[in-house]
């Protein structure tokens, strides 16, 4: 491989990027934001890479969720704190029930950039570029609000600081206290049995708590019961956003994207000449990339000398989104190839991206069932390999939202309509991934 400079992805084809008609404006906004403050230390993610390094050795599970895509419109306090929260119960539940330790991280704080399937969307006969990301256009259907604006890469930046400042307060100013355990609930999560079995559950981690406080473990000797580590991701898509954000760590000199701890590389944009592996290939992150059922052995093995030449082990999450129909097909050849040629990377599951429908009344879905069989394939076939199933990565929301159907509430197409509010793929709501961290940690358990 040639060496590396954060500019060179320039001179390579890069798909899924908006057409900026006005250079100037862009070149400004990109020198602005490369005198910006990096939203991460470098530090940061490298103690995220020895974390997946033990995820990739099966012993520590990665738990990856959140929006689809964040937005400008939706951005408020108690969104942010509502994901906090449900990603501390699925991570308590999965550590408790699954016996790993559970690494945190939010798609959050930069997740705005989406890949689209067509470049332009046409309504009642007018033709205008498709929705991006509010970090590149506008989702009203004008022309004025479609047009790409590098201004608002500025507003990303903004919003990603000021929801990573609450999740660092979080993080370690008290709500992540094991003795939360019961807070961490939210209020329309009741009356179901994955709600009881929580509740079971912390009187369990109360209990024992308790005993260990009469042991002299507290959370002044022991600092984790009050904090805890939790990390941001988001796809690298938007790559004069990552570029700018790319900073020299002063200790080691390597580079880092300091947009965020963990970045990842899209279905759509993983090709092997392309400008995404060309630029996530040198920052020295914990990268993943997604793969579908269409990527061959030979194709994802060449994709990982590309992104992990020195077999490092927690640089790579292959994050599988194959879909329910398709993973026991699919997965074996992979996991095999990866096991015969001794390669390091963390498995994680995507079981949103391979299942998404439309109902009949016309909502972009996702079903219950669908999801948890993706994911019980997942965990039958890695073992089988030598491989571990190390993650999961989900769209989900701490709102009550309906967006996915299934789950112990029955949520039906009919009621996909009461509370949609993703713009972008269906979400799964607190209730629902609840329900899916049982069945995972029960999986986890084998
Ligand atoms: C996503 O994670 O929102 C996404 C677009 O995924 P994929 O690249 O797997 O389609
Ligand atoms: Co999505």
């Amino acid at each position: 491989m040639s060496s590396w400079n954060k500019d060179n992805w320039r001179r390579f084809t890069a798909l899924q990027q908006p057409e900026y008609s006005d250079q100037t404006a862009l070149s400004d906004t990109e020198r602005q934001l490369a005198l910006m403050p990096p939203l991460v230390f470098a530090e940061e993610a490298k103690q995220l890479r020895r974390q997946l390094a033990a995820a990739a050795e099966g012993k520590a599970f990665l738990l990856q969720g959140g929006d689809c895509a964040e937005t400008f419109a939706d951005f408020t306090t108690n969104g942010i704190r509502d994901l906090f929260k449900v990603l501390m119960q699925m991570a308590v539940v999965l550590t408790y029930g699954g016996r790993k330790p559970v690494i945190k991280v939010g798609r959050i704080a930069g997740q705005f950039a989406k890949p689209r399937s067509a470049a332009s969307e046409s309504q009642n006969d007018v033709d205008l570029p498709s929705f991006r990301g509010d970090i590149i256009n506008g989702v009203t259907f004008d022309a004025d609000s479609r047009k790409a604006d590098p201004q608002r890469m500025m507003q990303a930046y903004h919003q990603s600081t000021a929801t990573l400042n609450l999740l660092r307060a979080f993080a370690q100013g008290g709500l992540a206290d094991l003795h939360q355990v019961n807070a961490w609930n939210l209020d329309f999560v009741t009356g179901n049995d994955a709600c009881k079995q929580y509740q079971e559950m912390s009187d369990h981690i109360c209990d024992a708590l308790a005993f260990m406080e009469v042991c002299g473990v507290n959370v002044e000797t022991t600092p984790v019961l009050r904090e805890t580590a939790f990390y941001t991701s988001h796809e690298a898509l938007l790559l004069n956003y990552e570029e700018a954000l790319t900073r020299e760590d002063s200790f080691s000199g390597k580079w880092y994207d300091c947009s965020a701890h963990m970045l990842w590389i899209g279905e759509r944009t993983r090709q092997l000449d392309g400008a995404h592996v060309e630029f996530l290939r040198g920052v020295e992150n914990p990268v993943g990339v997604k793969i579908s059922n269409a990527i061959s052995a030979d194709e994802l093995v060449r994709l990982i000398a590309a992104l992990n030449p020195e077999n490092d082990a927690g640089r790579l999450t292959l994050i599988n989104r194959m879909g329910a129909d398709n993973t026991a097909e699919y997965l074996p050849a992979l996991a095999k190839r990866i096991s015969e040629e001794g390669l390091k990377v963390v498995w994680s599951c995507d079981p949103m991206h391979g299942n998404t429908i439309k109902a009949a009344n016309g909502y972009k879905t996702r079903s219950f069932n669908s999801i948890s069989k993706e994911i019980e394939q997942f965990f039958q076939v890695l073992p089988t390999y030598g491989q571990h199933p190390g993650g999961l990565h989900l769209e989900m929301t701490g709102a009550h939202v309906t967006e996915c159907v299934g789950g112990a509430y029955h949520v039906s197409e009919d009621d996909l309509a009461s509370c949609y509010k993703s713009q972008c793929d269906p979400r799964l709501n607190a209730q629902q991934v609840l329900e899916l961290s049982f069945m995972v940690a029960k999986l986890m358990k084998g």
